[in-house]
Protein backbone atom coordinates (compact mmCIF):
# COMPACT_ATOMS: atom_id res chain seq x y z
CA UNK A 1 0.00 0.00 0.00
CA UNK A 2 1.33 3.71 -0.65
CA UNK A 3 0.85 5.79 2.65
CA UNK A 4 0.69 9.16 3.13
CA UNK A 5 1.81 11.75 5.76
CA UNK A 6 1.07 15.37 5.20
CA UNK A 7 2.14 18.46 7.21
CA UNK A 8 -0.63 19.13 9.53
CA UNK A 9 -2.16 22.10 8.77
CA UNK A 10 -4.27 23.60 11.88
CA UNK A 11 -3.04 26.37 13.78
CA UNK A 12 -0.32 25.39 16.33
CA UNK A 13 -0.24 21.54 15.61
CA UNK A 14 3.09 20.83 16.00
CA UNK A 15 2.53 16.95 15.79
CA UNK A 16 2.85 14.58 12.79
CA UNK A 17 0.73 11.46 11.79
CA UNK A 18 3.94 9.31 11.36
CA UNK A 19 7.11 8.77 13.10
CA UNK A 20 10.08 8.02 11.26
CA UNK A 21 10.05 4.71 13.11
CA UNK A 22 6.19 4.18 12.21
CA UNK A 23 7.47 5.02 8.52
CA UNK A 24 10.19 2.64 9.02
CA UNK A 25 7.96 -0.29 10.53
CA UNK A 26 5.16 0.02 6.89
CA UNK A 27 8.35 0.04 4.57
CA UNK A 28 9.77 -3.03 6.38
CA UNK A 29 6.03 -4.69 5.66
CA UNK A 30 6.98 -3.74 1.93
CA UNK A 31 4.88 -0.28 1.55
CA UNK A 32 5.63 2.94 0.16
CA UNK A 33 5.85 5.85 2.58
CA UNK A 34 5.58 9.38 1.52
CA UNK A 35 5.72 12.19 3.81
CA UNK A 36 5.31 16.11 3.15
CA UNK A 37 8.49 17.90 2.98
CA UNK A 38 9.01 19.46 6.81
CA UNK A 39 6.11 17.56 8.02
CA UNK A 40 7.78 16.31 11.29
CA UNK A 41 9.72 19.84 11.73
CA UNK A 42 7.43 20.32 14.43
CA UNK A 43 8.21 17.20 16.28
CA UNK A 44 11.58 17.45 16.01
CA UNK A 45 11.91 14.71 12.78
CA UNK A 46 13.73 16.38 9.91
CA UNK A 47 13.61 14.89 6.07
CA UNK A 48 16.83 12.89 6.66
CA UNK A 49 15.18 10.95 9.34
CA UNK A 50 12.38 9.79 7.40
CA UNK A 51 14.85 9.11 4.09
CA UNK A 52 16.66 7.41 6.34
CA UNK A 53 13.35 5.28 7.21
CA UNK A 54 13.33 4.91 3.59
CA UNK A 55 10.19 7.01 3.22
CA UNK A 56 9.94 9.34 0.16
CA UNK A 57 9.52 13.16 0.50
CA UNK A 58 6.93 15.62 -1.30
CA UNK A 59 7.30 18.49 -1.87
CA UNK A 60 3.38 19.96 -1.03
CA UNK A 61 0.61 17.97 0.75
CA UNK A 62 -1.08 17.72 -2.84
CA UNK A 63 1.23 15.35 -4.12
CA UNK A 64 1.00 13.24 -1.01
CA UNK A 65 -2.52 12.96 -1.47
CA UNK A 66 -2.46 12.18 -4.81
CA UNK A 67 -0.41 9.35 -4.46
CA UNK A 68 -1.55 7.93 -1.22
CA UNK A 69 -4.08 4.31 -0.65
CA UNK A 70 -4.09 5.72 2.70
CA UNK A 71 -3.73 9.23 4.94
CA UNK A 72 -2.02 9.04 7.91
CA UNK A 73 -2.65 12.16 10.12
CA UNK A 74 -3.16 13.74 13.36
CA UNK A 75 -6.17 16.41 13.54
CA UNK A 76 -9.17 16.14 11.65
CA UNK A 77 -8.58 17.09 7.48
CA UNK A 78 -8.90 21.38 7.32
CA UNK A 79 -11.09 21.97 4.27
CA UNK A 80 -8.45 22.53 1.95
CA UNK A 81 -7.25 18.54 2.94
CA UNK A 82 -11.11 17.31 2.69
CA UNK A 83 -10.93 18.67 -1.43
CA UNK A 84 -7.91 16.47 -1.54
CA UNK A 85 -9.81 13.41 -0.32
CA UNK A 86 -10.59 10.60 -3.37
CA UNK A 87 -13.20 7.63 -3.15
CA UNK A 88 -11.83 4.75 -2.20
CA UNK A 89 -8.92 6.21 0.04
CA UNK A 90 -8.48 5.27 3.18
CA UNK A 91 -7.96 8.72 6.03
CA UNK A 92 -6.60 6.95 9.67
CA UNK A 93 -6.89 10.32 12.07
CA UNK A 94 -8.40 12.48 14.48
CA UNK A 95 -11.95 13.28 13.45
CA UNK A 96 -14.28 14.56 16.30
CA UNK A 97 -17.42 14.29 13.49
CA UNK A 98 -20.29 14.80 16.08
CA UNK A 99 -19.87 18.59 16.60
CA UNK A 100 -18.44 19.03 12.80
CA UNK A 101 -21.52 18.59 10.21
CA UNK A 102 -19.75 20.83 8.00
CA UNK A 103 -16.68 17.87 8.19
CA UNK A 104 -18.96 15.49 8.05
CA UNK A 105 -20.69 16.39 4.62
CA UNK A 106 -17.12 17.19 3.42
CA UNK A 107 -15.89 13.32 4.27
CA UNK A 108 -19.21 12.16 2.96
CA UNK A 109 -18.91 13.75 -0.01
CA UNK A 110 -15.52 12.66 -0.41
CA UNK A 111 -16.72 8.97 -0.85
CA UNK A 112 -13.54 8.14 1.53
CA UNK A 113 -13.60 5.69 4.13
CA UNK A 114 -12.56 7.42 7.58
CA UNK A 115 -11.55 5.27 10.16
CA UNK A 116 -11.22 7.82 13.66
CA UNK A 117 -8.52 7.98 15.90
CA UNK A 118 -11.47 8.72 19.10
CA UNK A 119 -13.64 6.09 18.54
CA UNK A 120 -11.26 2.85 18.11
CA UNK A 121 -11.71 0.86 21.41
CA UNK A 122 -9.66 -1.69 23.48
CA UNK A 123 -10.97 -4.74 25.20
CA UNK A 124 -10.94 -3.41 28.05
CA UNK A 125 -13.51 -0.58 26.78
CA UNK A 126 -11.04 1.71 26.68
CA UNK A 127 -9.88 4.53 23.84
CA UNK A 128 -6.43 3.36 23.26
CA UNK A 129 -5.98 6.22 20.43
CA UNK A 130 -7.18 8.70 23.10
CA UNK A 131 -5.14 7.50 26.10
CA UNK A 132 -1.68 8.14 25.22
CA UNK A 133 -3.00 12.05 24.87
CA UNK A 134 -4.71 11.76 28.18
CA UNK A 135 -1.23 9.93 29.65
CA UNK A 136 0.62 13.40 28.49
CA UNK A 137 -1.92 15.81 29.77
CA UNK A 138 -2.20 14.43 33.05
CA UNK A 139 1.99 13.92 33.30
CA UNK A 140 1.99 18.23 32.56
CA UNK A 141 -0.67 19.11 34.66
CA UNK A 142 1.36 19.19 37.04
CA UNK A 143 4.27 20.72 35.56
CA UNK A 144 1.77 23.72 34.48
CA UNK A 145 0.14 24.33 37.47
CA UNK A 146 4.02 24.35 39.56
CA UNK A 147 4.42 27.35 36.48
CA UNK A 148 1.33 29.05 37.61
CA UNK A 149 1.74 28.16 41.33
CA UNK A 150 4.82 30.94 41.04
CA UNK A 151 4.73 34.61 41.96
CA UNK A 152 5.56 36.19 38.88
CA UNK A 153 2.29 34.42 37.23
CA UNK A 154 -0.30 35.09 39.46
CA UNK A 155 0.22 32.58 41.86
CA UNK A 156 0.53 31.28 45.40
CA UNK A 157 3.96 31.13 45.35
CA UNK A 158 3.93 27.95 47.04
CA UNK A 159 6.74 25.27 46.08
CA UNK A 160 5.33 21.76 44.96
CA UNK A 161 8.06 20.01 47.01
CA UNK A 162 8.37 22.47 49.83
CA UNK A 163 11.65 22.65 51.48
CA UNK A 164 13.46 20.81 54.50
CA UNK A 165 11.15 22.54 57.50
CA UNK A 166 8.36 24.27 55.00
CA UNK A 167 5.41 21.52 54.35
CA UNK A 168 4.86 20.81 50.66
CA UNK A 169 1.65 22.19 48.17
CA UNK A 170 -1.26 20.11 48.52
CA UNK A 171 -3.13 19.29 45.19
CA UNK A 172 -6.27 17.83 44.95
CA UNK A 173 -7.06 16.20 41.55
CA UNK A 174 -10.64 15.32 40.87
CA UNK A 175 -11.33 13.31 38.60
CA UNK A 176 -8.94 9.46 38.62
CA UNK A 177 -8.98 7.96 35.48
CA UNK A 178 -6.24 8.07 32.82
CA UNK A 179 -5.61 12.01 32.99
CA UNK A 180 -6.06 11.87 36.99
CA UNK A 181 -3.68 9.18 37.83
CA UNK A 182 -0.82 10.67 36.06
CA UNK A 183 -1.31 14.15 36.83
CA UNK A 184 -1.24 12.49 40.69
CA UNK A 185 2.18 10.53 40.12
CA UNK A 186 3.50 13.39 38.64
CA UNK A 187 2.48 15.37 41.25
CA UNK A 188 3.94 13.40 44.34
CA UNK A 189 6.97 12.66 42.17
CA UNK A 190 7.43 16.02 42.49
CA UNK A 191 7.38 15.80 46.05
CA UNK A 192 3.60 17.61 46.70
CA UNK A 193 0.79 16.10 49.09
CA UNK A 194 -1.71 14.59 46.94
CA UNK A 195 -5.60 13.42 47.22
CA UNK A 196 -7.45 12.05 44.13
CA UNK A 197 -11.07 12.07 44.27
CA UNK A 198 -13.49 10.39 41.92
CA UNK A 199 -17.22 9.08 42.11
CA UNK A 200 -16.35 5.53 40.57
CA UNK A 201 -15.18 3.01 43.78
CA UNK A 202 -13.40 0.43 41.76
CA UNK A 203 -12.00 3.45 40.44
CA UNK A 204 -10.71 4.47 43.99
CA UNK A 205 -9.67 0.92 45.14
CA UNK A 206 -7.37 0.27 42.29
CA UNK A 207 -5.72 3.18 42.79
CA UNK A 208 -5.57 2.59 46.58
CA UNK A 209 -4.27 -0.82 45.82
CA UNK A 210 -1.71 0.57 42.98
CA UNK A 211 -0.85 3.78 44.89
CA UNK A 212 -1.08 3.58 48.45
CA UNK A 213 1.92 5.59 49.90
CA UNK A 214 1.75 7.75 46.74
CA UNK A 215 -0.81 9.61 47.18
CA UNK A 216 -4.37 9.47 49.32
CA UNK A 217 -8.24 8.72 47.51
CA UNK A 218 -11.25 10.33 48.51
CA UNK A 219 -14.85 9.57 47.33
CA UNK A 220 -16.22 12.88 45.05
CA UNK A 221 -19.22 13.70 46.70
CA UNK A 222 -20.06 17.97 46.35
CA UNK A 223 -19.35 18.03 50.34
CA UNK A 224 -15.72 16.40 49.82
CA UNK A 225 -14.67 17.81 46.66
CA UNK A 226 -15.21 21.43 47.88
CA UNK A 227 -13.74 20.55 51.22
CA UNK A 228 -10.52 19.53 49.37
CA UNK A 229 -10.23 22.08 47.20
CA UNK A 230 -10.41 24.77 49.94
CA UNK A 231 -7.20 22.40 51.46
CA UNK A 232 -5.29 22.80 48.14
CA UNK A 233 -2.92 25.00 46.44
CA UNK A 234 -3.51 23.43 43.15
CA UNK A 235 -6.40 21.79 42.33
CA UNK A 236 -6.39 19.81 38.88
CA UNK A 237 -9.73 19.10 37.17
CA UNK A 238 -9.68 15.43 35.14
CA UNK A 239 -13.50 14.34 34.82
CA UNK A 240 -15.24 12.66 32.19
CA UNK A 241 -18.47 11.65 32.10
CA UNK A 242 -18.35 10.24 28.45
CA UNK A 243 -20.35 11.57 26.26
CA UNK A 244 -21.99 14.24 28.56
CA UNK A 245 -20.39 17.80 29.15
CA UNK A 246 -17.87 18.07 32.09
CA UNK A 247 -20.03 19.09 35.30
CA UNK A 248 -19.26 22.06 36.98
CA UNK A 249 -17.31 21.28 40.10
CA UNK A 250 -16.53 24.33 41.45
CA UNK A 251 -18.69 27.55 41.15
CA UNK A 252 -17.79 30.61 40.86
CA UNK A 253 -19.42 31.59 44.43
CA UNK A 254 -16.77 29.19 45.72
CA UNK A 255 -14.22 31.17 44.39
CA UNK A 256 -13.76 32.76 47.67
CA UNK A 257 -13.69 29.89 50.08
CA UNK A 258 -10.29 28.66 47.77
CA UNK A 259 -6.71 29.94 48.84
CA UNK A 260 -5.81 33.31 47.02
CA UNK A 261 -3.55 32.55 44.32
CA UNK A 262 -4.51 28.84 44.21
CA UNK A 263 -3.95 27.50 41.03
CA UNK A 264 -6.89 25.74 38.92
CA UNK A 265 -5.87 22.85 36.23
CA UNK A 266 -8.88 22.67 33.89
CA UNK A 267 -7.61 19.59 31.92
CA UNK A 268 -11.82 18.79 31.27
CA UNK A 269 -11.63 21.87 29.26
CA UNK A 270 -12.05 19.97 25.86
CA UNK A 271 -15.21 19.01 27.34
CA UNK A 272 -16.13 22.09 28.44
CA UNK A 273 -14.62 22.53 31.49
CA UNK A 274 -15.10 21.66 35.39
CA UNK A 275 -15.08 25.00 36.86
CA UNK A 276 -17.48 27.24 36.13
CA UNK A 277 -15.11 30.27 35.81
CA UNK A 278 -12.80 28.27 33.33
CA UNK A 279 -12.51 28.96 29.53
CA UNK A 280 -10.36 27.84 26.90
CA UNK A 281 -7.04 29.45 26.88
CA UNK A 282 -4.04 28.81 24.02
CA UNK A 283 -0.27 27.89 24.97
CA UNK A 284 0.53 31.89 23.81
CA UNK A 285 -1.73 32.92 26.91
CA UNK A 286 -2.24 30.06 29.13
CA UNK A 287 -3.68 31.43 32.40
CA UNK A 288 -5.97 34.20 33.86
CA UNK A 289 -6.86 35.45 36.94
CA UNK A 290 -10.87 35.01 38.10
CA UNK A 291 -11.48 36.15 42.02
CA UNK A 292 -7.84 36.27 42.92
CA UNK A 293 -7.33 32.29 41.59
CA UNK A 294 -5.16 31.62 38.58
CA UNK A 295 -6.83 29.36 36.04
CA UNK A 296 -4.89 27.23 33.08
CA UNK A 297 -7.52 26.00 30.65
CA UNK A 298 -5.26 24.78 27.76
CA UNK A 299 -7.65 22.61 25.32
CA UNK A 300 -5.12 20.82 23.63
CA UNK A 301 -2.37 20.78 26.46
CA UNK A 302 -0.18 17.61 24.27
CA UNK A 303 0.61 20.43 21.64
CA UNK A 304 2.85 21.73 24.25
CA UNK A 305 5.11 18.83 24.09
CA UNK A 306 4.65 17.78 20.63
CA UNK A 307 7.58 15.56 19.90
CA UNK A 308 6.70 13.56 23.32
CA UNK A 309 3.13 13.68 22.42
CA UNK A 310 3.77 12.68 18.83
CA UNK A 311 5.87 9.63 19.51
CA UNK A 312 3.18 8.21 21.76
CA UNK A 313 0.33 8.74 19.57
CA UNK A 314 2.64 6.74 16.88
CA UNK A 315 3.18 3.86 19.62
CA UNK A 316 -0.54 3.73 19.84
CA UNK A 317 -1.62 4.25 16.12
CA UNK A 318 1.30 2.06 14.45
CA UNK A 319 -0.44 -1.56 15.06
CA UNK A 320 -3.27 -0.09 13.43
CA UNK A 321 -1.97 1.72 10.46
CA UNK A 322 -0.24 -1.85 9.76
CA UNK A 323 -2.80 -3.93 10.17
CA UNK A 324 -4.57 -1.26 7.77
CA UNK A 325 -1.91 -1.66 4.92
CA UNK A 326 -1.03 -4.52 5.16
CA UNK A 327 -4.28 -6.17 5.09
CA UNK A 328 -6.98 -3.61 3.60
CA UNK A 329 -9.08 -1.72 5.62
CA UNK A 330 -11.87 -4.26 5.06
CA UNK A 331 -9.77 -7.31 6.11
CA UNK A 332 -8.43 -5.11 8.88
CA UNK A 333 -11.99 -3.99 9.99
CA UNK A 334 -13.58 -7.69 9.92
CA UNK A 335 -10.36 -8.94 11.37
CA UNK A 336 -10.25 -6.87 14.64
CA UNK A 337 -13.96 -4.97 16.11
CA UNK A 338 -12.21 -2.50 17.65
CA UNK A 339 -10.59 -0.80 14.85
CA UNK A 340 -14.03 -1.44 13.14
CA UNK A 341 -15.43 0.87 15.98
CA UNK A 342 -13.56 3.29 14.66
CA UNK A 343 -15.09 3.34 11.13
CA UNK A 344 -17.09 6.70 10.94
CA UNK A 345 -17.24 7.14 7.31
CA UNK A 346 -17.67 5.04 4.18
CA UNK A 347 -17.89 5.76 0.82
CA UNK A 348 -20.11 8.58 1.22
CA UNK A 349 -22.43 7.17 4.20
CA UNK A 350 -21.78 7.56 8.09
CA UNK A 351 -21.44 4.05 10.34
CA UNK A 352 -21.20 5.61 13.44
CA UNK A 353 -24.41 5.68 15.03
CA UNK A 354 -23.59 8.73 17.84
CA UNK A 355 -22.37 10.76 15.13
CA UNK A 356 -25.32 10.27 13.10
CA UNK A 357 -27.42 10.79 16.06
CA UNK A 358 -25.69 14.19 16.81
CA UNK A 359 -26.35 15.40 13.37
CA UNK A 360 -29.01 13.99 12.09
CA UNK A 361 -27.92 11.54 9.65
CA UNK A 362 -28.88 8.34 8.59
CA UNK A 363 -26.64 6.09 9.71
CA UNK A 364 -25.53 2.33 8.30
CA UNK A 365 -24.19 -0.65 10.15
CA UNK A 366 -20.20 -0.87 9.94
CA UNK A 367 -20.81 -4.53 9.35
CA UNK A 368 -22.96 -3.37 6.46
CA UNK A 369 -20.26 -1.39 5.35
CA UNK A 370 -17.59 -4.39 5.01
CA UNK A 371 -20.02 -6.33 2.90
CA UNK A 372 -20.42 -3.65 0.43
N1 LIG B 1 -6.91 19.63 27.79
C1 LIG B 1 -6.32 18.66 27.10
O1 LIG B 1 -5.41 18.89 26.34
C2 LIG B 1 -6.78 17.25 27.30
C3 LIG B 1 -6.01 16.16 26.83
C4 LIG B 1 -6.45 14.87 27.09
C5 LIG B 1 -7.66 14.66 27.78
N2 LIG B 1 -8.39 15.74 28.19
C6 LIG B 1 -9.64 15.61 28.95
O2 LIG B 1 -9.38 15.20 30.28
C7 LIG B 1 -10.56 14.65 30.83
C8 LIG B 1 -10.25 13.34 31.55
O3 LIG B 1 -9.88 12.36 30.57
P1 LIG B 1 -9.47 10.87 30.99
O4 LIG B 1 -8.88 10.24 29.78
O5 LIG B 1 -8.72 10.87 32.26
O6 LIG B 1 -10.92 10.24 31.24
P2 LIG B 1 -11.23 8.90 32.09
O7 LIG B 1 -12.54 8.41 31.62
O8 LIG B 1 -10.05 7.98 32.06
O9 LIG B 1 -11.36 9.42 33.60
C9 LIG B 1 -12.40 10.26 34.03
C10 LIG B 1 -12.65 9.97 35.50
O10 LIG B 1 -13.55 10.99 35.99
C11 LIG B 1 -14.35 10.36 36.98
N3 LIG B 1 -15.50 11.22 37.27
C12 LIG B 1 -16.60 11.44 36.53
N4 LIG B 1 -17.38 12.34 37.15
C13 LIG B 1 -16.74 12.72 38.29
C14 LIG B 1 -17.05 13.62 39.35
N5 LIG B 1 -18.18 14.34 39.35
N6 LIG B 1 -16.15 13.76 40.34
C15 LIG B 1 -15.02 13.04 40.34
N7 LIG B 1 -14.67 12.16 39.38
C16 LIG B 1 -15.54 12.00 38.37
C17 LIG B 1 -14.68 9.00 36.38
O11 LIG B 1 -15.11 8.08 37.36
C18 LIG B 1 -13.33 8.62 35.76
O12 LIG B 1 -12.52 7.85 36.65
C19 LIG B 1 -11.53 14.49 29.65
O13 LIG B 1 -12.43 15.57 29.66
C20 LIG B 1 -10.62 14.57 28.45
O14 LIG B 1 -11.31 15.01 27.29
C21 LIG B 1 -7.97 17.01 27.96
Amino acid sequence: MHIGCPKEIKPQEFRVGLTPNAAHEAVLHGHTVTVETEAGVGAGFSDADYIAAGAQIAANAADVFAAADMIVKVKEPQPVERQMLREGQILFTYLHLAPDAAQTQDLIASGATCIAYETVTDRNGGLPLLAPMSEVAGRLAPQVGAWTLQKANGGRGVLMGGVPGVGPARVAVIGGGVVGTQAARIAAGMGADVTVLDRSLPRLRYLDDTFAGVFKTGFASAGNTIELAMQADMIIGAVLIPGAAAPKLISRAQLADLKPGAALVDVAIDQGGCFETSRATTHQDPIYDVDGIMHYCVANMPGAVARTSTIALGNATMPFMLALADKGWRQACSDDPHLLAGLNVHAGQVTYAAVGAALGIVTIDPQDALRQ
